[in-house]
């Protein structure tokens, strides 16, 4: 054995800067929360207005919308606390540039949906549950224009979070499947 064997068979690998539990665990509970609302609001898009089914999901879609706005305060108020983990690869400055686009695109989007989705059904005069529990407060009068205006609005941040998301999960996997580096790591608990 030489002596760099040996310093390589001594010398502990770098441990991987990671996300923090908190951090994880508002990504990963967002993450489900987020693709299936969007799933659901995708599926009501097809359906006649008032058909059972449609009015029974969108009670779910609501209410997991609704989760997701308490939960991105408390994300971006933790976020602005803790920093993101410094990457062990460096990504390269366009590579670097695109993801903290994305990300901010992201956390930009799951304000957005939300409080459009919000708008347009407190403004419409529509239900606005949480999970069969209780409604939420009302704090806009009902107004049909303003709660159209919310609505499009609603629906165009639709396209922008089918591919903001579409692409930030393919970033995921290029690099965890094609480039082979740590980005992915960086957002699963420690494996060994
Ligand atoms: C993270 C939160 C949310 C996301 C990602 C989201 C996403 C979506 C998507 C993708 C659609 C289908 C749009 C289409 O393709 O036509 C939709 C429709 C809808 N969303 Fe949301 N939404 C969210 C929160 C909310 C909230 C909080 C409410 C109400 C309290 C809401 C109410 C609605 C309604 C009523 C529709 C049907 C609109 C229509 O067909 O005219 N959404 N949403
Ligand atoms: C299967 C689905 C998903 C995978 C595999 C995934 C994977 C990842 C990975 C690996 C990171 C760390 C990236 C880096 O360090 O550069 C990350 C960060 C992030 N993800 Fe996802 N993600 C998924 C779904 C989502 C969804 C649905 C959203 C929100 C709509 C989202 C929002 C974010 C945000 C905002 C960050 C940046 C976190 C920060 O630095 O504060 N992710 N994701």
């Amino acid at each position: 054995m030489t002596t760099l064997d040996l310093d390589i068979v001594r010398q502990p690998a770098e441990p991987l800067p990671r996300y923090d539990l908190v951090q994880r665990g508002f990504h990963w509970s967002m993450a489900v929360i987020i693709i299936a609302a969007m799933l659901i609001g995708l599926y009501c898009a097809y359906q006649p207005p008032g058909q059972a089914t449609r009015r029974f999901l969108l009670e779910w879609h609501k209410s997991l919308g609704m989760t997701a706005l308490v939960l991105i305060v408390l994300r971006i108020a933790y976020r602005l606390a803790k920093a993101a983990p410094p990457y062990l690869d460096r990504l390269g400055r366009l590579n670097h540039a695109a993801a903290s686009a994305a990300h901010l695109g992201l956390y930009a989007l799951m304000l957005f949906m939300p409080l459009t989705g919000y708008w347009n059904s407190a403004a419409g005069g529509y239900s606005l549950p949480f999970f069969w529990l209780f409604q939420w407060p009302r704090i806009v009068p009902v107004d049909k224009a303003a709660s159209h205006v919310a609505e499009e609005l609603h629906l165009w941040g639709a396209w922008a979070i089918y591919g903001v998301v579409g692409l930030h999960i393919a970033a995921a996997l290029w690099h965890h499947f094609i480039k082979r580096d740590h980005v992915l790591d960086r957002m699963l608990p420690r494996s060994r």
